[in-house]
């Protein structure tokens, strides 16, 4: 039943004048966002059921991983929804080598739509929590593609992500505060939940694939050292609590508080999140929830100049 009817349409119609622009255009921009994740989260729910929508591909993405037949979903479902709609210039996705454009001729302020259609795919086959991540940039200037979305992630107009678990949450930031809605299944719009999110001061878990800590800096054995370490005045020790999709863990920690860490190893140099539409989208719902976001050096991560895609 639900409790309320402020839809994510009514929220924003009302909202407008605190969206990036007010002619309507990002208002669309994120119910399209809605239509694409609610049609992929219908194919999750049936992908038991159906066939050909479990398992892998056989092809390799440009992150040298093996696509799974929903990654291919989820990023075809984005590219149908957005192509020829006039809102989004140009996508950039974990599945797309290089940049995609969806509307000729692209004009500066235009919008740019970074995604990862499928995130935690490795979960997908075995019905666990998965997600859609993304970020919302405006064109600078046209022409040098990717000079032009290689923007720090405090650029980014709006953030987000969408969880597919027991329910389907949308997630989402303008820069005014974080916001949940909930998909009602009986009418199939998302409704709101929570308005303005904010992270407890004091968390109770850290999330981290531990199968790694070998591949770590002494350092950072040290502070999972500390965070296991009995002392009540600081909570700790902190409960370990890991799905490996980045939006079930990042959901969890925005609601319990705590650390999620992907730090750099002797395998992943760089770590393995991407920045552009992972990193980025995520920091700025941490940042918005009055959490923060940083590297394993300590950078800011929104501060961060990209200098690829991926
Ligand atoms: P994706 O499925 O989009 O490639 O992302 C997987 C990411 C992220 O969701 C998660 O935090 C992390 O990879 C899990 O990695 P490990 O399996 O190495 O823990
Ligand atoms: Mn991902
Ligand atoms: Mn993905």
């Amino acid at each position: 039943m639900t409790q309320s009817v402020m839809t994510l349409a009514r929220y924003i119609l009302a909202r407008q004048d605190t969206f990036p622009d007010s002619t309507g255009e990002f208002s669309n921009l994120m119910l399209l966002i809605g239509v694409a994740t609610k049609t992929i989260a219908w194919e999750l729910r049936q992908a038991g059921l159906v066939e050909d929508a479990l398992g892998l591909t056989g092809a390799i993405n440009v992150q040298g991983e093996q696509v799974k037949k929903m990654d291919d979903y989820a990023n075809e479902t984005f590219l149908k929804v957005f192509m020829n709609t006039g809102l989004v210039c140009t996508m950039v996705s974990e599945e797309l080598e290089g940049p995609e454009h969806l509307m000729q001729p692209c004009t500066p302020g235009s919008y740019s739509l970074l995604v990862d259609p499928l995130d935690g795919s490795s979960n997908v086959d075995m019905n666990i929590n998965t997600g859609s991540i993304f970020a919302i940039q405006r064109r600078r200037f046209c022409g040098d593609d990717e000079a032009d979305l290689l923007q720090p992630g405090r650029e980014q107009v709006a953030a987000g992500y969408v969880l597919y678990g027991p329910s389907t949450l949308l997630v989402f930031t303008t820069g005014h505060g974080v916001h949940v809605f909930t998909l009602d299944a009986a009418i199939g719009e998302f409704v709101l939940s929570t308005e303005d999110l904010v992270i407890p001061t004091q968390g109770r878990y850290y999330s981290v694939n531990q199968g790694n800590t070998r591949r770590w800096q002494p350092w950072l054995r040290e502070y999972l050292d500390y965070l296991q370490t009995e002392d009540k005045a600081t909570g700790r020790p902190y409960s370990a609590r890991y799905v490996g999709s980045l939006a079930a863990d990042i959901h969890r920690t925005l609601l319990t508080g705590g650390i999620f860490l992907y730090p750099a190893d002797t395998k992943n140099t760089n770590g393995k999140l991407r920045l552009l539409y992972e990193a980025n989208p995520i920091a700025m719902i941490l940042e918005q929830a009055q959490g923060r976001a940083i590297t394993d050096q300590g950078e800011t991560i929104l501060e961060i100049t990209p200098t690829q895609l991926h």
